[in-house]
C-alpha cells in the first residue's frame, strides 16, 4: 500500500468519472435511439437503474488494473471508459433481472423501487435487455486500445457475462432453491454470478493494456478469490445488513429459502470463509509485484462495507 493513500478518496473520484460517463453514454444513445412514447419509458427505466447509485465495483476494478498493469495516468483513462461504463451497464441488467417476481422478487434495489416496481414487468425486462446489448456497443467503442486488444477482451466479457459466468450462475442458483447443498457447489454458485463479472473486470482491464500470461493468471486469481469473497460479505449482509443502507432488501435469501455462506457455515463460519478468500485473493496480487498494490487496497476498502 503506498504511503498516505486515501482509498475512499480515490474511489469517490473514480465513481464521479463514471457517473458522468454513464449519463453521457445514455444521453448519446437516447438521442439516435428511434422516437416515441415506448422508447421514452425504455430509456426512463433505463436511467432510473443505472444513474441510480451504486458502488460502481466493476468499471472501477477495469480502470484500477488499466492503470496499475497499464500504467496510465488519469488523464488517459478517458479512453477506457466506454469499456468501463459496459460492466456497469451489463451489472445494473443483471440486478433488474434479478429482482423479478420470477426471480428473487425483491421490491427495493440502490435505495428505491426496484425497476419493475418503478415501472412494469415488461418495461424491466426491456430495460435489462436494452442494456445489456449497449453494453456491447459501449465495450466495441473503446478508443484506448488496439482494435485486436478491444475485441480480446470483450470477447472474454461475453462468455463470463453469460453461459461462461453470471447467466448461468444465476440459473445454478435459482434451481437450488430449497435444495440440500453442499459447500463445493455453493462456491459455484458464487464464483459464477458474482465472481465471473468481477474476475472479468480486471482480467479485461489487462487485456486493454496488453498485460502478460502471468499477469493474467494473477488478475484472474484475484479476481475469482475476491469475488467469492464479495459474494460472502453480500450474504452476510442479507443477514445482518440495515436495509436503510444496503438499499436492497434484508432477508431476501431466507425467504427465497437460498442456500448461502450463512445458512450453511452460520455466521462465524461465513466470516471466516470471506476472511479465507480474501487472503487468497491477496496471495494472488503478490504475482503483480509493485504492481498489485492499488487492487488491495480496494479488494479490502470493499469487504469491509456496509452496502
Ligand atoms: C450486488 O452487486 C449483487 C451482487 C453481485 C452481490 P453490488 O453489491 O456490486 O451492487 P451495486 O452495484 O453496488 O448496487
Ligand atoms: C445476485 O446475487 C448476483 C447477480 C448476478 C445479480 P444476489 O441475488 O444475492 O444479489 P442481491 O443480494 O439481490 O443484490
Ligand atoms: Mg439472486
Ligand atoms: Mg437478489
Ligand atoms: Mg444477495
Amino acid at each position: 500500500m503506498k504511503d498516505n493513500f486515501d482509498v475512499a478518496a480515490y474511489v469517490a473520484a473514480r465513481q464521479q468519472m463514471i457517473n458522468e460517463a454513464l449519463a453521457a453514454e445514455l444521453d448519446k444513445a437516447a438521442q439516435a435511439a428511434p422516437p416515441g412514447e415506448g422508447t421514452e419509458r425504455l430509456l426512463a427505466a433505463m436511467r432510473y437503474s443505472l444513474l441510480a447509485g451504486g458502488k460502481r465495483l466493476r468499471p472501477l476494478l477495469l480502470l484500477a488494473t488499466v492503470e496499475s498493469i497499464g500504467e496510465k495516468r488519469e488523464d488517459e483513462l478517458a479512453g477506457y471508459l466506454p469499456f468501463a461504463c459496459g460492466l456497469e451497464m451489463l451489472h445494473t441488467y443483471s440486478l433488474i433481472h434479478d429482482d423479478l417476481p420470477a426471480m428473487d422478487d425483491d421490491d427495493l434495489r440502490r435505495g428505491r423501487p426496484s425497476c419493475h416496481k418503478a415501472f412494469d414487468e415488461a418495461t424491466a425486462i426491456l430495460a435489462g435487455d436494452a442494456l445489456l446489448t449497449h453494453c456491447f456497443f459501449c465495450l466495441l467503442s473503446t478508443p484506448g486500445s488496439s482494435a485486436v486488444q478491444v475485441l480480446q477482451a470483450a470477447q472474454y466479457f461475453a462468455w463470463k457475462a453469460g453461459l461462461g459466468g453470471m447467466v448461468s450462475g444465476q440459473a445454478l442458483d435459482l434451481a437450488a432453491e430449497g435444495q440440500p447443498l453442499e459447500l463445493p457447489e455453493l462456491r459455484k454458485i458464487h464464483a459464477n454470478k458474482t465472481g465471473a463479472l468481477l474476475e472479468a473486470a480486471v482480467v479485461c482491464g489487462g487485456r486493454l493494456v496488453g498485460s502478460s500470461g502471468p499477469q493474467q493468471l494473477a488478475l484472474q486469481g484475484f479476481g475469482r478469490q475476491f469475488g467469492i469473497a464479495f459474494q460472502i460479505a453480500d450474504d452476510i449482509l442479507d443477514v445482518v445488513g440495515d436495509e436503510s443502507k444496503l438499499g436492497k432488501p434484508v432477508g431476501s435469501d431466507a425467504e427465497n429459502d437460498k442456500v448461502t455462506y450463512v445458512s450453511l457455515l452460520g455466521m462465524d463460519g461465513a466470516k471466516q470463509a470471506a476472511v479465507e478468500a480474501m487472503a487468497a485473493a491477496q496471495n494472488a496480487l503478490l504475482l503483480l509485484g509493485e504492481q498489485g498494490w492499488l487492487l488491495a487496497a480496494l479488494a479490502d476498502y470493499f469487504c469491509q462495507r456496509d452496502n
